[in-house]
């Protein structure tokens, strides 16, 4: 007898998604290949980014990096640098992990089912249900931004989608809802109908496939869904960047701690609590570095280049300081401080503010 699958609790979901997807989607090359590792590979890069900037570090990734091994391989630092622009470098740094990880814990070989990929650093349930669906068949449901708002809209939860509480709330009913015949194109179908009919703000009701059956639809809610309360405003940092210069040189450091940026390069920094850099920091701050500085080049206003991060702010100004006499090794290691000549630095992973400004001031 011929083996029946159970069905999802509303078909017509499933079917509605199934039937529109081959119809609306976009071509992406990570729809075109079920290997795990490059499946793994783009989901990291949009993570928090969108389709068309992660697209060119996929391909360059790909290309750099073809197989698990060459990327477990890298240097860290060409790591960083091929990721340099698309933010939340923690994501780089695991990422090389993960398949160093993958190389020495499963024999170059990723794991093929959602509970043992959710062991991989960096891998989440989001990341974990899209390798495990996309690359493996396994139903089980992916839920991203995109897949709260329409669940939210077509079935009327009005849960806030902000509390960490909702996604149990929404992982069930996403799982109860899945395709059991093809739960990786349900699973693409439904992050791609909110990306491009269900959106945010102007959402395609009028041809849209489930607004019959749609709650926020026929109760005139669609821009009431879903609630997500607004997270607290970003505090803002104020950075003032000493770019000290001697002759060729310019002095950088490599970030590390806690902190944003870690393991990027940017020059000497005093974080101050308000805008100004008060004189007398500035002169302490050159006194302990034992640094000279030739005043008649010191008088050009700070360049002022602005970041806004996820949780913060960063209002970064940059003192460019021309010194008489190179920093002595004692002052370098007490600051963490390195000598670059201009044709080093771009090879140098950097924060975008740091690139810009090297950019802008001609110096790379
Ligand atoms: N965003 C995250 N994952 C995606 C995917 N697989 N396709 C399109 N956009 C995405």
């Amino acid at each position: 007898m011929a083996k029946i699958s159970p069905q999802p609790a509303q078909p017509f979901f499933a079917q509605a998604l199934l039937d529109w997807y081959p119809r609306h989607r976009r071509d992406l090359p990570w729809r075109h290949t079920q290997d795990p590792y490059a499946i793994w590979l783009s989901e990291i890069i949009l993570q928090q980014t969108r389709v068309q900037q992660g697209l060119p570090y996929y391909e360059r990734f790909l290309a750099a990096y073809p197989t698990v091994q060459d990327l477990a391989a890298a240097p860290e630092q060409e790591v960083l640098r091929l990721w340099q622009g698309l933010g939340y470098y923690s994501r780089a740094r695991n990422l090389r992990h993960t398949a160093q990880q993958v190389v020495n814990e499963y024999g170059g070989q990723f794991p093929n089912t959602y509970a043992e990929l959710l062991k991989l650093r960096g891998v989440g349930p989001y990341t974990a249900a899209a390798i495990a669906s996309f690359a493996f068949g396994e139903r089980v449901a992916v839920l991203d931004g995109n897949v709260y708002r329409v669940l939210s809209r077509v079935f009327g939860i009005t849960t806030d989608i902000a509390q960490p509480a909702a996604r149990k709330e929404f992982q069930q009913l996403a799982d109860q809802l899945i395709s059991h015949e093809n739960p990786a194109d349900y699973n693409q179908a439904s992050m791609e109908f909110g990306a491009i009919q269900c959106t945010p703000v102007n959402p395609d009701c009028l041809f849209c496939p489930v607004r019959e059956q749609c709650f926020a639809f026929q109760h005139g809610m669609v821009h009431q869904l879903p609630v997500k309360s607004k997270a607290k405003a970003a505090r803002t940092r104020y950075f003032h960047y000493l770019v000290l210069r001697h002759g060729e040189q310019v002095y950088l450091r490599q970030r590390s701690g806690k902190d944003i940026w870690h393991s990027l390069y940017d020059f000497h920094l005093l974080e101050t609590p308000a805008a100004e850099l008060p004189a007398q920091a500035l002169l302490t701050e050159l006194a302990q570095l034992g640094a000279e500085v030739i005043t008649d080049q010191v008088s050009e206003p700070a360049v002022l280049m602005r970041h806004a991060l996820s949780h913060q702010k960063v209002e970064a100004r940059f003192h460019e300081l021309w010194l008489a006499a190179p920093l002595s090794t004692s002052a370098l290691q007490r600051a963490g401080l390195a000598a670059y000549a201009a044709t080093q630095l771009d090879g140098l992973p950097k924060p975008v503010i740091i690139t810009n400004y090297l950019e802008q001031k001609a110096i790379i």
